[in-house]
């Protein structure tokens, strides 16, 4: 389990309790996810799909780490309401090139109760890509309702809820270089 740190010295909101992966933290773990892939999809090709909006800073990190040719596409899931999963997947927009056949990459920032992955795996499955893997920065393990194959993963952080790096609070938050915890006084009860 991660240690919590002191506050970073760069902007830190009102509504973040403390720093829990600083920007030095996510740049060296995504760089070992990098050269995992770089080591397993050699020789091949890759299409990312990376679903939005939570994974847009990861993508970005994780693609400068790549020696490998990729194309990118895009999903938009939503299924969070505040600080908890809906349970209910809504799809706002599907990939749109084709994956029949090719090697693809599926990437979101977080996997909690598995349910958007799930559903994203299901959904891209049904367009009969040669292989699908799933890579996440964060995974909240214990907290997982259905199962979802993950073949890499950042950080394990147990059961709390996270902003930054892509990751928001009602769509804010997003913009800050560090994983930080939400002041549980900001959560509705
Ligand atoms: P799941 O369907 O319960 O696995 O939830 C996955 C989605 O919920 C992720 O793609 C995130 O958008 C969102 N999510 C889950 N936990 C957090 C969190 O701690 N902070 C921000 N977003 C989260
Ligand atoms: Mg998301």
């Amino acid at each position: 389990m991660p240690v919590l740190t002191r506050k970073s010295t760069v902007y830190t909101p009102e509504t973040v309790d403390a720093v829990l992966f600083s920007p030095k933290q996510i740049a060296a773990r995504v760089k070992v996810l990098g050269r995992q892939i770089n080591k397993d999809y050699k020789g091949k090709s890759l299409v990312i799909v990376s679903i939005l909006k939570g994974s847009f800073m990861f993508l970005a990190d994780l693609v400068r780490e790549l020696k490998i040719p990729v194309e990118l596409d895009f999903l938009s899931l939503s299924s969070y309401e505040g600080d908890r999963s809906s349970g209910m997947v809504r799809l706002h927009f599907d990939i749109r090139r084709d994956i029949r056949g090719r090697d693809v990459l599926l990437l979101d920032d977080i996997v909690d109760t598995g349910f958007s992955l799930a559903y994203a795996r299901k959904h891209l499955l049904a367009k009969e890509p040669k292989s699908l893997s799933i890579g996440v920065l964060l995974d909240k393990a214990e907290k997982r309702k259905v199962l979802v194959p993950v073949q890499y993963m950042g950080f394990n952080i147990g059961d709390r809820f996270v902003v930054g790096y892509g990751l928001d609070y009602n769509d804010r938050l997003r913009e800050l270089p560090y994983i930080g915890v939400l002041k549980s006084e900001t959560l509705r009860p």
